[in-house]
């Protein structure tokens, strides 16, 4: 760890430090009882996190120090926020204690933050102020509650803009703007939240609020059951890929770069995010059909006979069969069925023709297609980039969609007119 980022954590951690002391020993009458149990809240809050798909994970730990500042003010929402320092799997995986400090330090400091700017700019401390918080008071809340939002948002994502440029040697700017600006609308739909909880406290006390989360927690472990299944899932296909790969070296890279050629054309058709995963995952797992076909057949160097020919084919049926049980990657199954389709309808597995192959099946053939061109085959060498291109072009409308063609060939700025390779030369044989 850079000696700067160890000073940066250690000054966060010193003001926090001198903070809590401060509220503390100072005139703040802390109410203990519900300094705990906010305190056992964000702990819970911050270990229950919901893990994101790709990376990171969402906490609602902030709504609970939203509560927590709109009822009892500032001081409690700040001492209550360093236990977000605890969080359980850390605690079980002994992640190193610096990591704790800091976590608890940015939520200290972003709260007391957050509190200051509630107070500062008219928002009354519900319990002090002996009434309930109903929604006639809300209007005349709501610019306190989203100026002390925004404080909060602003301070924890400085800080942990700065904490990681320092460990990653970039500007904290930069890192804002590519790790933290998407969280903006998070943090403003999650403050509603915040609202209820207090709103359930007044009403109801520590029991409504407790009875409150208790759904919450049950959605959560039914979503993490589920994530826990995908993932179970997608271990066992990289075990399919990885038994292809053995059996098929000239598999090995091929998917991968057929899910990045494919990604590239449908960004280029400005396909939504949707879409695109389900032509990554196309891409990926495209020829996992194979496994079930002989390994003889897929390492022979000279061409295929007719019976050889036949059973290579199965491949895009037997590739939809196996990945039709994963309730996930339903959207792949017709790509991969129809991968080999094409758009004049001579091809199998089903010899359907233009617009009846469904759209992210075409696009995979293409970019299958220039893959295979382009890479070395027990049959052939591989062809120039521009010569696998040129058979693009000469085989657009036959073999491949013209449009998908033209806008792969922009994706990858090539100009037909730049070519001059002689007609009927080339040979484009995949299975
Ligand atoms: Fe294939
Ligand atoms: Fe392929």
């Amino acid at each position: 760890m850079p000696s700067a980022l160890r000073i940066y954590i250690g000054s966060t951690a010193g003001a926090t430090a001198g903070l809590c002391a401060w509220f503390v020993l100072g005139e703040f009458n802390i109410p203990w009882q519900a300094f705990l149990f906010f305190s056992l809240l964000v702990f819970l809050a911050e270990s229950f996190c919901i893990d994101l798909p790709k990376a990171g994970a969402v906490s609602i730990t902030f709504t609970i120090i939203l509560a927590a500042m709109v009822l009892y003010g500032p001081a409690l929402a700040a001492l209550s926020s360093v236990f977000a320092a605890f969080v359980w799997r850390d605690m079980k995986r002994g992640t190193e204690p610096i990591r704790w400090i800091f976590n608890g330090s940015q939520y200290a400091l972003s709260a007391t933050a957050a509190g200051w700017t509630y107070i500062a700019t008219g928002g009354v401390v519900l319990t002090e102020a002996g009434r309930g918080f109903n929604l006639m008071d809300f209007p005349f809340l709501l610019v306190p509650i989203s100026l002390s939002v925004a404080a909060f948002f602003l301070t924890n994502t400085l800080l942990v803009s700065i904490a990681i440029g320092l460990a990653e040697k970039m500007r904290p700017l930069d890192v804002w703007l590519i790790n933290v600006r998407w969280a903006i609308p998070n943090f403003f739909t999650l403050a509603p939240l915040g609202l209820a909880i207090a709103e359930i406290f007044m009403a109801a006390g520590y029991i409504g609020v407790v009875l409150f989360f208790a759904p919450v927690i049950g959605a959560r472990q039914t979503f993490q059951v589920c994530k826990r299944r995908r993932g179970t899932d997608l271990g066992t296909i990289q075990s399919l890929i990885a038994a292809l790969e053995a059996k098929d070296p000239y598999t090995r890279g091929h998917s991968e770069r057929v899910a990045k050629l494919s990604e590239i054309i449908g960004k280029e058709l400005k396909l939504g995010e949707e879409a695109l995963e389900t032509l990554r995952y196309a891409g990926v797992l495209h020829d996992i059909g194979k496994v079930g076909t002989a390994r003889y057949i897929l390492r022979k160097p000279g061409k295929l006979n007719e019976d050889e020919l036949q059973r290579i084919r199965l491949h895009p049926e037997a590739g939809a069969l196996i990945l039709r049980e994963v309730s996930f990657l339903s959207r792949v199954v017709p790509v991969i069925f129809h991968h080999h389709e094409r758009y004049d309808g001579t091809g199998y597995i089903d010899g359907i023709a233009g617009d009846e192959i469904p759209y992210l099946a075409r696009i995979l053939t293409v970019a299958d297609a220039y893959d295979a061109m382009t890479s070395p085959r027990p049959y052939r060498a591989r062809l120039p980039k521009d010569a696998a291109c040129q058979e693009l072009v000469d085989c657009s409308g036959s073999h491949f969609d013209p449009k998908i063609v033209e806008a792969f060939l922009k994706a990858i700025d090539y100009s037909p007119q730049a070519l001059d390779v002689p007609e009927g030369q080339l040979q484009f044989n995949e299975v």
